[in-house]
C-alpha cells in the first residue's frame, strides 16, 4: 500500500503532520515519532515573545480556545538550542516562521536555508505591527507579497498557512499561489470568546483568543474543499482532525495532507492512531495508493 504523498517538491512517508504549537522538545517523548509525515514546530519570530498573559487556554464543550501569543525564544536561540534536537527526531521538520511586519518574513527565511528543514510554514495570522494590526492573512496583497518575498531571499519549499478569519478565504489562496507558494496550509484557529458570568470577565487574559478542535471542523473541511477547488498547488488540510475519519474526509474534500493540532493535546498517540485508522480504511476500501482518495468528493 502505498501511503507517500507529495507536496510539490517535499515529499512525505505518509500524509499526517503534527500541526503547528501542539508539539515541543519538552513533550517529544510523549509522541511516537518513527512514523510520522513531518513534524511542524510552533511559530518562530524575529525576536524572543513571552506571549500572552494568563489565562491563556479555555476548554469549551467542543473545543479549545488558545491565547498563548507565540512564545519562543526568537529565531538566533531557537537555531542554536533548539533546531539541532529537532532534526534529530527522525521526522521532517518544517519550521512556521511569523513576523512584526512584512520584511521579517524573507529575512528568517534566508536565515533557516541550509540548516537541514524540510521548508517552512508561514503563520499569516498575526497582526502586522507596521500596518496598524492588520493579520497578514487576511490581505490578499500582503500574502502574495509576503510569499514572493520569501521565495525571492530562500530556496526553501514554502508553505503559507491562511487564516479562516480572510474575508474571502479562496482570495487568499489564490495570492499565495500566485507568489510562488509550493502547498497551501488551512486552516488557523477562528477568533472566539468565553465569558465567566459571576466576575463578567473573559476567560482568557487577552479577551479574544483562536478556537480549535471538533467545533471547527466543518467549516475548515468547507474551506479545505473550496480552496482545493480553486488552486492546482497541494493544500493541507487542518482543524479540529480528531479521528482518521476526520482526515479520510479532508483527503477527500482535496486535501493531499492533514495537520494534526488539538487531537495531539489530549492524546499524543492520536496522529499515530489516525494513520493505522487510514491504513485500516484503505485496505478495507481496497485503495493501493492514497493519492487515489484525493479530491474524490463526488457532486
Ligand atoms: C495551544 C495551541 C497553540 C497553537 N500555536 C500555534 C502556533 O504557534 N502557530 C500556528 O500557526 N498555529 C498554532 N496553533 C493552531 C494549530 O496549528 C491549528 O491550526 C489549529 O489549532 C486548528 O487545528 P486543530 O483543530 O487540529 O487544533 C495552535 C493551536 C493550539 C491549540
Amino acid at each position: 500500500m502505498n501511503l507517500s504523498v507529495s507536496l510539490g517538491n517535499l515529499k512525505l512517508r505518509n500524509p499526517i503532520m503534527i500541526a503547528s504549537g501542539v508539539f515541543s522538545l519538552e513533550s517529544a517523548h510523549l509522541f511516537p515519532l518513527d512514523n510520522i509525515g513531518a513534524i511542524i514546530t510552533k511559530t518562530i519570530t524575529l525576536n524572543p515573545r513571552e506571549g500572552n498573559p494568563p489565562p491563556r487556554l479555555w476548554e469549551t464543550p467542543a473545543g479549545l480556545i488558545n491565547s498563548i501569543g507565540l512564545q519562543n525564544v526568537g529565531l538566533e536561540r531557537f537555531m542554536k538550542e533548539e533546531l539541532p534536537s529537532y532534526l534529530e527526531l527522525g521526522a521532517p521538520i518544517i519550521v512556521s516562521i511569523s513576523g512584526e511586519r512584512e520584511e521579517d518574513f524573507p529575512f528568517m527565511a534566508e536565515k533557516l536555508v541550509g540548516k537541514g528543514i524540510a521548508g517552512l510554514e508561514l503563520n499569516l495570522s498575526c497582526p502586522n505591527v507596521a500596518k496598524g494590526g492588520i493579520q497578514f492573512g487576511k490581505d490578499a496583497k500582503m500574502v502574495k507579497r509576503i510569499v514572493k518575498m520569501v521565495k525571492e531571499a530562500s530556496s526553501l519549499w514554502i508553505m503559507p498557512k491562511l487564516t479562516p478569519q480572510a474575508p474571502d478565504i479562496v482570495e487568499t489562496a489564490l495570492a499565495g499561489e500566485e507568489g510562488g507558494a509550493d502547498a497551501l496550509s488551512l486552516v488557523n484557529t477562528f477568533l472566539a470568546m468565553a465569558i465567566d458570568i459571576r466576575s463578567r470577565s473573559s476567560r482568557i487574559g487577552t479577551l479574544m483568543g483562536g478556537l480549535s478542535g471538533p467545533a471547527i471542523k466543518p467549516i475548515a473541511l468547507r474551506m479545505v474543499y473550496e480552496v482545493a477547488r480553486a488552486v492546482k498547488i497541494p493544500v493541507v488540510g487542518c482543524g479540529g482532525i480528531m479521528s482518521a475519519e476526520d482526515a479520510l474526509e479532508f483527503i477527500i474534500a482535496g486535501a493531499t495532507a492533514v495537520e494534526i493540532g488539538t487531537a495531539c493535546l489530549i492524546n499524543p498517540q492520536s496522529p499515530k492512531e489516525i494513520l493505522e485508522g487510514i491504513k485500516r480504511f484503505l485496505e478495507e476500501e481496497k485503495i493501493e495508493d492514497i493519492n487515489e482518495l484525493i479530491k474524490t468528493l463526488r457532486d
